[in-house]
């Protein structure tokens, strides 16, 4: 393949469906730049919970930001959600992540809403999901691990609150593209998932 040629993979799906982790492995495999826009709405959730008003914090969002503390806690990605659902504030992050995606040599993006309003014309599209407990039990184990102190309840109370908004929202809610490939990883180690998505991939290279 050309090494100028956009070539596009959009990874959607909802919270620890183990999109990131194959977005990376996609991005690996083919020497693609990867870029998780989830972090970019964690660190306008960030700005927020610091007292920025959201619609701010995205128009003058700076890549610095994106390291400006911890968006890794369920405190931010409550933040995240809930600024994801104002229609400016993603209007404001989607000029970057459409140049983003159309650059030389390839590139993958994971979120909710990649595959059908960033980059609709997307080479490669899937859409990742996996069951609310199964996704609870793994960002549970991923909390803990990091030293945040919480219950298994609460996590899946997270998630499940998370689902909802991301789904429901108006403006470019959380849902597979029609052409998806879906892959639901409820059932797969990660190696499997991770294979899965890696054919999907190099089935539409060119
Ligand atoms: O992928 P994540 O869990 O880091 O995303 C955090 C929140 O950001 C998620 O609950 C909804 C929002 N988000 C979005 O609306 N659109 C995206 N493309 C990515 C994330």
């Amino acid at each position: 393949m050309s090494s100028t040629a956009p070539f596009t993979v959009a990874i959607d799906g909802p919270a620890a469906s183990g999109k990131g982790t194959i977005g990376r492995a996609v991005a690996e495999e083919f020497g693609f730049a990867h870029l998780d826009t989830g972090l970019l709405y964690r660190a306008v959730g960030f700005q927020v919970l610091r007292g920025q008003d959201p619609i701010q914090a995205a128009q003058t969002l700076k890549a610095e930001d994106l390291e400006a503390g911890d968006l890794r806690t369920a405190e931010v990605a409550q933040a995240a959600s809930k600024a994801a659902a104002i229609p400016e504030v993603r209007t404001a992050l989607l000029d970057f992540q459409r140049a983003f995606a159309r650059r030389a040599g390839g590139a993958v993006l994971d979120g909710r809403d990649i595959g059908t309003v960033i980059v609709p014309q997307a080479e490669a599209k899937l859409y990742v999901t996996a069951s609310a407990e199964v996704r609870a039990r793994r960002r549970y184990t991923e909390l803990v691990g990091r030293g945040d102190e919480t219950t298994y309840d609460t996590v899946l109370a997270d998630v499940l609150t998370r689902d909802a908004r991301d789904a429901e929202r108006a403006t470019a809610p959380m849902k597979p593209a029609d052409d998806a490939v879906l892959l639901d990883t409820s059932d797969l180690d990660i190696d499997t998932a991770v294979a899965r998505a890696l054919d999907v991939v190099r089935a539409r290279l060119p």
